[in-house]
């Protein structure tokens, strides 16, 4: 045994934080990293001992009376062991019970000072340590990754002033207006309480019965039942902070603000298809996803977005800023791009890190505050609260993943499990016999002060008028996509109302669907065999209260300033050109015989751009090309499938061509991957595997010609020459899936 290392290890336990090196955990500039070192424990080459550090001799077998005797009540050691065991649980999140998440760090482009004092957006060359968890809502922690669902995006902000937190999710509006609604459309979306069926899912009877009565969730309706809640990966989608927030600059100056975070590996979903599938061949198809990533180096980033409006401009839109249902399109407040996140190291540990961080909208820091929005001033309330259960007390906030960089001292004390020891006789304030520390902090030394917004009311249970526009900016979103994504959006809601099994609920949302798009509407009625109720016999707001007058807040259309928002589509969004193919996956389907130049040049191109690319086989273990160069079978067509990848390659090769026809796998592979619209290539003798699979039908001659393309989107062939078809791989792949076909078909 290494003495040395223990006698460190001693000496290190009782360093205090300060006397830590700094860097001491995960490289330089990594102030949280370092802070999260001092809990990190590594039991390589160490013994096994008890938690009171008694060394365990026989770690197989129970203290005994005999060899076949009763176990014995003095055990100490199994005792500890299972009790330790029996308590490994706590509850998952109410919502957002299954997420992953990674360290990173961000930095702001040029110093906000203008908007805000904030600390962290002053400075271009400080590094504000951030924690970020992804999540879906509707499923249990073990849930598939690809539900459909909005996805939380939550960020935690370890800054030199305090923590912050920005709780947002990949969906820039919610369900509800006020927070009163919350946990009707949690029980609503749950599995419903009779039978527990049906898991992480919206398609049953109880979530569209909730849906069918609350008008206002119609624009998240449409963002729910698009592409945008099956993303490809968590790495590929927006963040948005939704609620409208408040910037407060050195001067007391206030704007508001709304919080958008734009990929830059761009935007993109899979197909519905595609995700049912993932769902069962890897469930964990986004955290690993996230994790393979990081692990590659291929550090995910965004850029944190801003809308700033005046003050004076908040009554000037059509809808009320303070309404979380709405958004404010692009095209009318820009979005201006501050800085960037750059998530860049994996959890040490999932349950200690991702499960047990507590994120919260109420953690703010000096420079940024609330507004009157109704949901927000509700979550203020819960997170917090939630959290005093789900982590078993009040002193969560001493959990490594939770505490603050910045100092803590305050007279909280005591609770289940505190770590701190504080030390003096005064625990409160104001007192003499500690000189009256700790001290209050003006706001000239950071003390935070809220924003003095003038409030003048009578106390009343209603809902502003300005909030009973309902339907607006639903149909903005639905009008703004492609045709694709407005049939991909018709599926999803046949889909999904194909699953309610009243009629009566059925009914009342497709009157309400013809209330955001007549044709929307008779499409999914055709689709469920249904009709368009041409008017329904209750008022359409059910959300009101018995003695409020259902005809003063049913919900009104009003003019919009803008048609149609292109920065709504995913696939017409000029905010994300389709230029790179950086970290996609591109699989190359192989066999004995392959032909080892087409794979080396396709393969050094895909590589060069940024991609991954893994061999699929009839089989695992070394291959063997038909120049006897061997490579690995990354996946056999057991354990791949053409779901998991975002393009595919069939190179040339007589004998793997003729051992590919034999498997019928391999044109179950392209076929999918055609069904699923997305980019296939082959060469030399690669194109037969394609009229195998009825890609290509009749000759593929003249194809070739054709630019490589096929004459069909997202078909790259080439019969002699592939010298060319590398740039035209590339290129087709980076249009990420190609819905031209689903037309066709
Ligand atoms: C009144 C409305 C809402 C209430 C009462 C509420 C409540 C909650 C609760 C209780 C949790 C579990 C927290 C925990 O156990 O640590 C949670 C998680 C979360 N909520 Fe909300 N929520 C509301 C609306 C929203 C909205 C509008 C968003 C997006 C802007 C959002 C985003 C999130 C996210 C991202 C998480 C997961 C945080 C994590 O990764 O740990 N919630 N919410």
């Amino acid at each position: 045994m290494n003495k040395g290392k223990h006698e460190n290890k001693s000496a290190r336990a009782k360093a205090s934080a300060a006397d830590l090196p700094v860097n001491a955990g995960y490289g330089a500039n990594d102030p949280k990293g370092d802070d999260l070192a001092r809990n990190a424990e590594d039991s390589a080459g160490e013994f096994l001992t008890t938690n009171q550090g008694v060394r365990v001799n026989d770690n197989q077998n129970s203290l005994k009376a005999g060899d076949r005797g009763p176990t014995l009540l003095e055990d100490f050691i199994l005792r500890e062991k299972i009790t330790h065991f029996d308590h490994e649980r706590i509850p998952e999140r109410v919502v957002h019970a299954r997420g992953s998440a990674a360290h990173g760090f961000f930095q702001v482009y040029e110093s906000m000072a203008e908007y805000t004092k904030a600390n962290f957006l002053q400075d271009p060359s400080l590094k504000t340590p951030v924690f970020v968890r992804f999540s879906t809502v509707a499923g249990s922690r073990g849930s598939t990754d690809l539900a459909r669902d909005v996805r939380g995006f939550a960020v935690k902000f370890y800054t030199q002033e305090g923590n912050y937190d920005l709780v947002g999710n990949n969906i820039p509006v919610f369900f509800i207006q006020d927070a009163m609604k919350f946990p009707d459309l949690v029980h609503a979306v749950k599995p419903e309480p009779h039978n527990e069926i049906p898991q992480a899912a919206s398609a049953h009877d109880t979530f569209w019965d909730f849906i069918s009565l609350m008008p206002e969730s119609m624009h998240m309706v449409m963002w729910v039942m698009s592409d945008r809640a099956i993303p490809r990966s968590l790495r590929m989608m927006e963040g948005f902070g939704v609620h409208t927030f408040r910037f407060i600059n050195e001067r007391g100056k206030a704007r508001f603000v709304k919080f958008h975070w734009k990929p830059l590996l761009g935007l993109h979903a899979v197909l519905w298809d595609e995700a049912q599938k993932i769902s069962g061949k890897d469930p964990d198809f986004h955290r690993r996803d996230l994790w393979e990533a990081i692990e590659n180096g291929d550090y995910p980033e965004w850029e944190l977005g801003i809308q700033v409006v005046e003050e004076k401009d908040e009554h000037s839109f059509d809808f009320d800023l303070l309404d979380p249902t709405k958004i404010i399109p692009e095209e009318i407040v820009p979005v201006r791009r501050i800085g960037k996140l750059t998530l860049n190291r994996n959890p040490d540990n999932f349950f200690a890190e991702t499960e047990q961080v507590a994120f919260h909208t109420g953690n703010i820091v000096p420079g940024i505050d609330f507004t009157n929005d109704p949901l927000l001033q509700g979550r203020l309330f819960s997170y917090l609260d939630t959290q005093l259960i789900r982590l078993g007390g009040p002193n969560f906030h001493e959990i490594p993943i939770n505490r603050p960089i910045a100092p803590m001292h305050n007279n909280q004390r005591d609770g289940y499990m505190r770590q701190t020891i504080n030390r003096g006789q005064t625990s409160y304030e104001p007192n003499s016999l500690r000189g009256g520390c700790p001290f209050q902090a003006g706001a000239d030394m950071g003390g935070f002060t809220s924003y003095a917004e003038r409030i003048d009311a009578r106390k009343i249970r209603e809902r502003s008028a300005s909030f009973m526009d309902h339907f607006s900016q639903a149909t903005l979103f639905f009008r703004s996509q492609s045709q694709p994504e407005q049939n991909h959006i018709i599926n999803a809601l046949r889909f999904e109302l194909g699953k309610v099994e009243t009629p009566a609920i059925r009914e009342r949302m497709l009157f309400l669907l013809s209330q955001v798009d007549k044709a929307l509407a008779s499409e999914v009625a055709r689709g469920l065999g249904a009709t368009v109720p041409a008017k329904l016999d209750k008022p359409m707001n059910m959300s009101i209260p018995a003695d409020v007058d259902p005809k003063k807040v049913q919900p009104k259309r009003k003019n919009q300033a803008i048609e149609t928002s292109p920065r709504l589509s995913m696939v017409d969004n000029p905010n994300f050109p389709k230029d790179n193919i950086r970290t996609r996956k591109i699989a190359f389907l192989v066999a004995d015989g392959f032909d080892e130049t087409a794979v080396a040049e396709m393969k050094r191109a895909l590589l060069t751009a940024g991609a991954a690319v893994l061999t699929v086989a009839p089989r695992l273990g070394m291959l063997t090309g038909a120049n006897g160069e061997q490579i690995k079978a990354d996946l056999s067509f057991l354990t791949g499938s053409s779901v998991m990848f975002d393009a595919v390659y069939v190179p040339g090769g007589e004998e793997s061509i003729a051992a590919l026809k034999k498997e019928n796998e391999s044109a179950n592979f392209l076929s999918e991957a055609y069904r699923h619209c997305k980019t296939i290539a082959a060469s030399g003798a690669g194109v037969e595997l394609l009229k195998n699979a009825g890609i290509i039908r009749g000759s593929a001659e003249g194809a070739e010609k054709a630019d490589l393309t096929s004459g069909q989107p997202g078909i790259v062939v080439a019969l002699e020459d592939d010298t060319k078809m590398a740039p035209a791989f590339l290129k087709s792949i980076a249009q990420h899936r190609h819905w031209e076909r689903e037309r066709a078909a």
